[in-house]
């Protein structure tokens, strides 16, 4: 067979800042983008949307009041869209760690409050000799100096004991800490083979807690910007009760579903946030953490539980 392709004359076009809700359809386009408030940055997401996609959707299609449902809501970059341009939304994710992110974006702390408590954390930690030994999972020894699994213990340790309102932040910069100090290569998405052993930095407990200050001091800096924006629409935002977006029920309404869905075998959350989920307790053991695969769309896993007859 033979196909006759005709070369069309493709218009492109380059865009400084937002996306005009008037581009015309099929049109090639390059964005230069705005600096970003800090707070989408914020959290670890493998599969981050850009802002400017919601953003245009919503200028294009929303009439306020308008109600956006987020089924796969990652690290919420939809949710401050909708919220910024006046819109109620509803959101939901699987994945613990998705979660805790979005909370912590729709959800106040005081920026005062959760530095003071993080540096009486460290000061506390310095002078701790003795270091719990709580998370287990698979290979902890190869990804985890001992230096660093015994900081690590001891700031997980501390931030239990804070007041339960400022633990979502500290929890978050904790994730990131634990990212950083793991034997992972910087920038690394999954936890796979380590290049280069000999580059590896030595980590004293003491680098530890220093890294969870500055994360502490950076999700500060991200959530006393956005403040003053989730001041306004803070009665607009509503986690839906849900695990998992194939099963939503409810008398709840939306308007529009704006969201970026996992695309097949693109990204492993599960994997690529194993640490984090061990860490940070979301998930007791190894068999509790692949248990979270029978909920993840797009991935390459079969669960256990399912017959040949199902899966063919
Ligand atoms: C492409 S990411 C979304 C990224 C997000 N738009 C952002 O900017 O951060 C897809 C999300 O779908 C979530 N996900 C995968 N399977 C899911 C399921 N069954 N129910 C709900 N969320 C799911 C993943 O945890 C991931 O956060």
């Amino acid at each position: 067979m033979i196909v006759a392709v005709q070369n069309q004359q493709t218009a492109y076009l380059h865009i400084e800042g937002d996306i005009p809700a008037d581009l015309d359809e099929g049109v090639f386009i390059s964005v230069a983008r705005k600096p970003a408030l800090k707070i989408y940055s914020l959290g670890f997401q493998p599969a981050k949307s850009i802002p400017e996609i919601p953003r245009w959707f919503l200028h294009k299609y929303a009439r306020k009041p308008f109600t956006v449902l987020d089924p796969f809501a990652g690290s919420g970059t939809t949710i401050i869209e909708s919220l910024k341009y006046g819109a109620s939304v509803y959101w939901l994710d699987y994945h613990p760690l998705s979660r805790l992110i979005c909370r912590v974006k729709t959800t106040f702390a005081s920026p005062s409050e959760v530095l003071q408590s993080a540096s009486a954390i460290i000061q506390t930690a310095e002078n701790q000799k003795y270091a719990p030994n709580t998370v287990h999972f698979a290979n902890k020894d190869f990804w985890f100096q001992q230096q660093v699994q015994e900081g690590l213990e001891i700031i997980r340790e501390h931030i239990e004991a804070t007041k339960i309102t400022i633990q979502p932040i500290l929890w978050l910069a904790f994730a990131s800490t634990v990212r950083k100090t793991s034997n992972m290569n910087d920038g690394m998405l999954l936890a796979a083979k380590r290049s280069r052993f000999e580059e590896i930095p030595k980590r004293s407990r003491s680098d530890v807690f220093r890294y969870f200050l500055q994360y502490v001091e950076k999700a500060v800096e991200a959530i006393a910007e956005w403040h003053p924006f989730l001041e306004k629409s803070i009665n607009n935002v509503e986690e839906l009760p849900f695990a998992d977006a194939r099963n939503l029920s409810g008398d709840w309404l939306c308007d529009a579903i704006v969201t970026s869905p996992p695309y097949i075998n693109a990204i492993d959350y599960v994997w690529a946030a194993k640490f984090e989920l061990h860490w940070l307790g979301m998930v007791e053991s190894d068999r509790e953490r692949l248990d979270l695969y029978s909920k993840e769309i797009g991935t390459e896993r079969i669960p256990r539980d399912w017959s040949l007859d199902q899966s063919c």
